[in-house]
């Protein structure tokens, strides 16, 4: 059995590297990644390919920035070629990036079935690119791998038929429980006890607005911050000369055992992150998330998670709440088993 993995971005590669982990162990089938080149950094790619060991890609297609569009549509083009020469049995796709939707139109328009993990998550917001994604990769899927029974009951209501879906808990949980021991400390981190935020959605980095709103929360809560940076993040900043607030202290993206550690470390984090939302709750860590809705609904329902949008007062407030200690149980994306389970849909499915 041959597979093609399409992935493109920073949270896929973690999602990745637990799946080919799996694949790897029961021989059988030939995996081949295909790399969009959606992210090209090295601290937002390359790192992650050599930390977690995840396979070289057989394909490199070097397509990242530009418009939607265009980024979309140029993938589009280039993983039709290459399932034109692999001839797969599956398409295997992760999350919701435009990687994600370009690699299951090119399959499904083949008859290539495609299997989309962290399928059938919903924000309800039209308005983001990642909605839009997710929604018409789910669509043209043959198996919906999801990672929650929210996730499952959304695709419900859409009329997916449940033959198609299947619950498996989220790989990120795997990656966590087999990577946290390797977890180690960035070069440059405060000493004492510190917030750890990341920010990078497109409607906060495009909006001055809202990413003066979340400096300002975060300058009124007082505390010392560690912020690795995405490049958006880091080129929307410098557009509109917004300076970061005094305590806050900005690094580069680290790999995922830096942040692994930072996870563990910190006293609480503030992200407008998808993953990082539920890394918190892996690690005992309460979450501020500043958007204005999740998909991850079952966190902000067992009290671990706050939405609170980008009022600065909200974001102090909420910070001084997560503060307090946690203790809830660990069980809602599933038993850390993931990844063995995709393996044995695909290779039993067909
Ligand atoms: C993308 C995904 C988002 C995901 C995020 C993970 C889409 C629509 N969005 O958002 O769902 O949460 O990745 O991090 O697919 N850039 C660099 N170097 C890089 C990568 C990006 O400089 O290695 C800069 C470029 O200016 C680029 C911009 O960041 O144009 C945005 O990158 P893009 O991949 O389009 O979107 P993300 O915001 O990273
Ligand atoms: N991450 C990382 N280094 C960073 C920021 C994030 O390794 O500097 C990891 C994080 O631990 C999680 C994944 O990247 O596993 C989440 O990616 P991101 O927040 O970029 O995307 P999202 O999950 O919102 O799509």
């Amino acid at each position: 059995m041959k597979i093609v993995t399409i992935v493109g971005a920073r949270p896929q590669f973690v999602k990745a590297a637990v799946v080919s982990r799996a694949l790897a162990e029961v021989g059988h089938v030939s995996e081949v990644i295909v790399h969009t080149g959606q992210h090209y950094d090295p601290n937002m790619s390359a790192v992650f390919f050599e930390e977690l060991s995840i396979p070289n890609p057989q394909y490199h297609l070097g397509i990242g920035g530009g418009s939607h569009g265009a980024m979309t549509g140029r993938q589009l083009e280039a993983i039709e070629q290459v399932l034109i020469t692999e001839k797969p049995d599956w398409l295997l796709v992760y999350g919701d990036t435009n990687s994600t939707l370009a690699g299951a139109l090119a399959a499904a328009k083949m008859h290539i079935p495609v299997a989309h993990v962290e399928a059938g998550l919903r924000s309800f917001n039209r308005r983001m690119p990642e909605e839009i994604n997710r929604i018409l990769t789910d669509h043209v899927a043959s198996l919906l791998l999801t990672p929650s029974k929210s996730a499952d009951a959304n695709l419900a209501n859409e009329g997916v038929a449940t033959e198609r879906i299947l619950n498996v808990g989220d790989v990120m949980f795997d990656a966590t429980l087999f990577y946290g021991p390797q977890a180690k400390a960035p070069a440059d981190v405060p000493s004492g006890e510190f917030l750890l935020v990341t920010i990078h959605r497109a409607e906060n980095t495009d909006n001055p607005e809202r990413l003066r709103g979340i400096l300002n929360g975060l300058a009124a809560a007082g505390r010392d911050v560690v912020l690795p940076l995405h490049p958006r993040t880091r080129a929307k900043l410098n557009n509109i000369g917004l300076a970061l607030p005094a305590k806050i202290h900005a690094i580069d993206p680290v790999g995922y055992l830096e942040m692994l550690w930072l996870e563990a470390r910190c006293a609480a984090i503030v992200t407008d992150s998808g993953g990082v939302q539920k890394e918190a709750y892996f690690h005992d860590k309460r979450c501020v998330t500043v958007r204005d809705e999740t998909e991850w609904v079952e966190l902000v329902d067992i009290g671990v998670n706050e939405i609170v949008g980008v009022d600065p007062a909200r974001i102090a407030a909420a910070i001084e709440r997560a503060l307090q200690p946690i203790n809830a149980d660990r069980t809602i994306y599933g038993s850390g088993d993931a990844g063995r389970k995709i393996v044995a849909a695909l290779t039993s499915a067909r």
